[in-house]
């Protein structure tokens, strides 16, 4: 089985807590894409839902696919969020921003009743941090702002490079229009303290680290999926 049939399967898995006249938070990805795409098809069969995206790049598929959406501020309270992660620990603490997306994922989240993750196995870690945490920053001052997420890291006992995403020859730049820092801690090992510290930067517009958010995580492996509950 690849790694398409088990987001597919996460992602069907997913579909059966959904109910009709659900208002829904569709996140970003390519787990998010397979979510989506399944979605399209009760749409075409008759239910009825709306869905809030968590990224331009989520809007235009849903566009394309006829799922029906609103804006947030026209749906400002949510049923249920469905998106996908780049690490799952046993706690359902998640690292997001693979995307690029987690300022809206995280609002978005945050406004629904419920978040449903949906990945495969190969995000399933013991502890966060061995994918790089994205960093949403503003971009006036982003290297002020790099030079204190380095010193609050060392006081944390963190190390490790801290970089602006990139794409192409240029800076990545996020829906919202600010930048991201992608910082290669290795291993997180108190993902609580981290996360509060980096809220307290001023240049930070958020992070990667989704904490008490996640109630489910459905996790796909060739054998089958499996849920884990918080
Ligand atoms: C988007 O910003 C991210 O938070 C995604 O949810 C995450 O990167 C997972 O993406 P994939 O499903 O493509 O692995």
């Amino acid at each position: 089985m690849d790694a398409r049939e088990m987001k597919i399967r996460a992602a069907a898995a997913a579909l059966s807590y959904v109910e009709d006249g659900m208002r829904l938070g569709i996140g970003t990805g390519s787990t998010a894409d397979e979510f989506v795409r399944l979605l399209a098809e009760r749409v075409a069969n008759g239910m009825s839902v709306v869905g809030v995206p968590t990224s331009e790049r989520t809007a235009r598929l849903c566009v394309e696919l006829d799922v029906p959406l609103m804006s947030l501020d026209e749906l400002p309270e949510l049923d249920l969020t469905i998106d996908g992660a780049d690490e799952v620990d046993g706690q359902l603490r998640l690292i997001k921003g693979g995307g690029g997306a987690l300022l809206r994922e995280k609002i978005v989240a945050s406004a629904s009743s419920r978040m449903i993750v949906i990945a495969d196995e190969t995000k399933v870690v013991e502890t966060l941090g061995a994918f790089k945490l994205p960093i949403e920053v503003n971009p006036f001052g982003m290297v002020a702002t790099r030079i204190a997420i380095e010193k609050l890291a060392a006081k944390l006992g963190l190390s490790g490079a801290i970089e602006p995403r990139r794409s192409g020859d240029g800076i990545f730049t996020t829906d919202g229009g600010h930048y991201i820092l992608d910082a290669s801690f290795g291993r997180i090992p108190d993902a609580e303290a981290l996360a509060s510290a980096l809220n307290a930067i001023p240049g930070v517009v958020e992070h990667g680290l989704f904490i008490n958010m996640a109630s489910i995580a459905i996790i796909a492996g060739p054998a089958g999926a499996r849920t884990l509950k918080a």
